[in-house]
């Protein structure tokens, strides 16, 4: 973009957001307020979409009969931990504190699954109506109708969020979950592209899921960049990639935002575009790390694929008593960093006060090459057994692809395992290259401290080598190797006052985990009370998101926590400031 170009484009959306401002009220429209459309209204617009409105509902009310006596309470406590169930429920947060309310006096509204508490069921933050979204003309028409009735609304797929950004208190639901098309084409031309510019690609309908995505790949004998977790049941297409997507082969591939090569999407004037490099590019631009639920509601996404190679995981686990002991091994465990990166490796290390578990893989690498890489470790380790270290995995293990790793590790099981159907709030940092190679020995003690953290070694390889300006991400994650994260979490029932102090220890323990790292974070993996969320998320490409958010957003319809815009909205996101 040229200089005068920006400059324009900056004074126009000036022009265009102090329009919105003075013509919009003050305040969303939240269900039960004397401005809630009325039946009639609902009826116009079910008039117009594919499928009957739906009306969700938290999914514990099926153990109250006065709130839902048709449900199936056996069922909703059989798959309380099933990710990929409560995917499919419209009312359904993966983490159930997002679908409750907590009053500024304290009071909780929600429906909680322990009956036995004997708190009657309330809708908590979970939306009161929506779309079934099954084309992009029910989008379209779920959008025009939430601006013309200046409703709150939420945009959901999978309910991953951890910062619950895809559910709202009082608001209007447009659910993208059953948007399922996949298209894979092995000369894909973006739109507006001359046809000699072709990709190997995977069209992906909003609502597809990574299991899915998988598996259609798997079947072309190609790979894609995407998430990792039991069940696969992350959207491959929605919030996960609009803030980034990591992933155990971003170090060999990019992250998710890097293997995009289109959108389309729905815009708050209920406009479909497609944004890619060729069409629509500062869009393009800002999709691919500006945040879920911020330019719009896009419809399907195109990701390049890769060859489906073999890969050498490396499995390292052990413990100790000795806290000089385990703290030596975990500072030579941060310093191998920078080597493991150099060779390919990325993956995923579970660490507590005195132990560890560490899952790494490695694309096109030979388990020799992968050996030599990890054997000084392994001598390290071994040497400190006799003073405590119990090692009881240490191992290189060649599989036939990333798929066959995948499935090995993260079919589903599901027992109770935070985030999914657990009460889970999170802090993270991204820590880079440089504070890793000059800091080994603070970083290690500082995450030791915490007793419990995912250390996702998502970063570095050619997540580094990205041109930083060639996507609106966190130019932090271009410096950084990891990105941890650990988490606060209680059982239903705890009283506001108790969530407060344990929001304050966490708030702490993230303080202490800056002084050494700095304050950039993963957009999708958070704390939601950063201090400097802008800054944090989206360091020195916040002015620029900003300017393309209120060209393309004008009325400010998409407003989540702590996303590009959410300043200009009290903390209820509902009233502007
Ligand atoms: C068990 C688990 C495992 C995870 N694993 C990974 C991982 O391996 N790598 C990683 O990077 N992250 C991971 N995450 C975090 C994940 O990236 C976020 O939870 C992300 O928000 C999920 O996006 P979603 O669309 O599936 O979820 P949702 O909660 O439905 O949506 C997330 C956000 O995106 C918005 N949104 C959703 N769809 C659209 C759309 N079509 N258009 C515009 N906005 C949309 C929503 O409004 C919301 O703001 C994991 C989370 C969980 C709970
Ligand atoms: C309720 O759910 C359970 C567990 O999923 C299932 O076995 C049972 O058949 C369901 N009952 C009804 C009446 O659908
Ligand atoms: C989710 O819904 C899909 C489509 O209806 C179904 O095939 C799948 O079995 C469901 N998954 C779970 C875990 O209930
Ligand atoms: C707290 O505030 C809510 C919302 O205003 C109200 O419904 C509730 O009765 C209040 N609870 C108490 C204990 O005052
Ligand atoms: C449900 O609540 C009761 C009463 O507070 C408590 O004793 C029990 O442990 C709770 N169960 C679960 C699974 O949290
Ligand atoms: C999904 O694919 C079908 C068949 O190709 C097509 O008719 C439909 O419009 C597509 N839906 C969306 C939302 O793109
Ligand atoms: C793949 O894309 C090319 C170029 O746009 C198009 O000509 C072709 O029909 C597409 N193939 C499939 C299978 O969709
Ligand atoms: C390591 O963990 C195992 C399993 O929890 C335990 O049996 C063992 O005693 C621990 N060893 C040390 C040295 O802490
Ligand atoms: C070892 O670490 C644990 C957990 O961090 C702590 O409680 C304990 O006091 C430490 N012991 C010593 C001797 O430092
Ligand atoms: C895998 O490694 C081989 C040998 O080093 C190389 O020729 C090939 O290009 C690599 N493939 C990929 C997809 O990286
Ligand atoms: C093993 O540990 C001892 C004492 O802790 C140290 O002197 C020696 O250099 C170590 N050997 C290796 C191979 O790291
Ligand atoms: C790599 O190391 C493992 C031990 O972790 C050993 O079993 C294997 O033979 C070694 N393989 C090669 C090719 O060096
Ligand atoms: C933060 O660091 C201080 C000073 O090292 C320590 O006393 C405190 O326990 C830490 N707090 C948390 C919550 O980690």
């Amino acid at each position: 973009m040229t200089p005068l170009i920006n400059i324009v484009t900056i004074r126009l959306s000036w022009l265009l957001s102090a329009v919105a401002t003075l013509a919009s009220p003050q305040c969303r429209c939240l269900y039960g307020q004397k401005c809630w459309p009325t039946p009639s209204d609902f009826s116009s617009l079910e008039a117009q979409i594919s499928q009957p409105l739906i009306y969700p509902l938290p999914p514990a009310s099926a153990c109250y009969p006065t709130s839902d006596p048709s449900g199936n309470c056996t069922d909703v406590q059989t798959n309380q931990f099933n990710g990929n169930w409560r995917s499919n429920q419209s009312g359904s947060m993966q983490s159930p504190n997002f679908e409750s309310f907590i009053f500024d006096n304290g009071s909780i509204s929600a429906c909680y699954l322990n009956t036995t508490l004997g708190v009657p069921c309330q809708q908590g933050c979970v939306p009161i109506i929506g779309v079934d979204a099954r084309s992009v003309g029910d989008i379209q028409a779920g959008v025009r109708f939430a601006v013309e009735h200046n409703l709150r609304l939420a945009v959901k797929n999978t309910g991953h969020d951890y910062l619950g950004r895809s559910t709202a208190r009082g608001s209007f639901l447009i659910w993208t979950h059953h948007l399922k098309n996949t298209t894979y084409n092995a000369s894909f031309v973006p739109a507006g592209a001359p046809s000699v510019e072709t990709y190997d690609a995977i069209t992906l309908g909003a609502g597809v899921q990574w299991n899915e995505a998988y598996d259609a790949v798997q079947a072309q004998g190609r790979t894609l960049v995407g998430g990792v977790s039991e069940g696969g049941s992350v959207g491959s297409a929605g919030g996960w990639v609009l803030g980034g997507g990591h992933s155990a082969i971003a170090p060999a591939y990019g992250l998710g935002v890097d293997n995009v090569i289109e959108f389309n999407i729905v815009t708050s004037n209920g406009e479909y575009l497609t944004a890619n490099s060729h069409t629509h590019a500062d869009l393009f631009w800002a999709l691919r790390g500006g945040g879920g639920g911020t330019y719009g509601i896009v419809t399907s996404v195109t990701y390049r694929t890769h060859p489906s190679v073999p890969l050498t995981a490396f499995y390292f686990a052990a413990n100790s008593t000795n806290n000089e002991t385990f703290n030596n091994l975990f500072a030579e465990f941060v310093r191998l960093h920078p080597n493991l990166s150099e060779a390919g490796f990325g993956g995923y290390a579970i660490v507590s006060s005195n132990g560890i578990g560490v899952f790494y893989i490695a694309l096109n690498v030979t388990q020799a090459q992968a050996n030599e890489t990890v054997d000084p470790f392994l001598t390290f380790a071994q040497n400190l057994t006799s003073q405590g270290l119990d090692i009881s995995i240490a191992s290189t293990v060649p599989y036939l692809s990333f798929y066959s790793w995948y499935t090995e590790w993260y079919t589903p099981t599901f027992s109770a395992a935070p985030p999914v159907g657990s009460i889970d709030e999170l802090a993270s940092r991204l820590i880079s290259r440089d504070t890793i190679e000059h800091n080994p020995e603070g970083i290690a003690n500082a995450i030791l401290a915490l007793d419990g953290v995912v250390w996702h070694f998502v970063a570095g390889g050619a997540v580094s080598k990205v041109d930083p300006e060639s996507t609106g991400l966190n130019p932090a994650w271009r410096k950084a190797l990891a990105h941890v994260v650990w988490s606060t979490g209680w059982v239903e029932g705890t009283p506001a006052s108790e969530i407060k102090q344990l929001r304050a220890a966490l708030a702490q323990s993230l303080k202490n985990v800056t002084d050494l790292t700095g304050s950039s974070a993963y957009y999708n993996e958070a704390s939601m009370f950063e201090l400097n969320p802008q800054y944090t998320f989206f360091g020195s490409h916040y002015d620029k998101l900003k300017v393309i958010k209120n060209v393309y957003d004008p009325v400010g319809l998409f407003v989540v926590t702590e996303g590009v815009g959410s300043e200009d909205w009290d903390t209820s996101l509902n009233c502007r400031r």
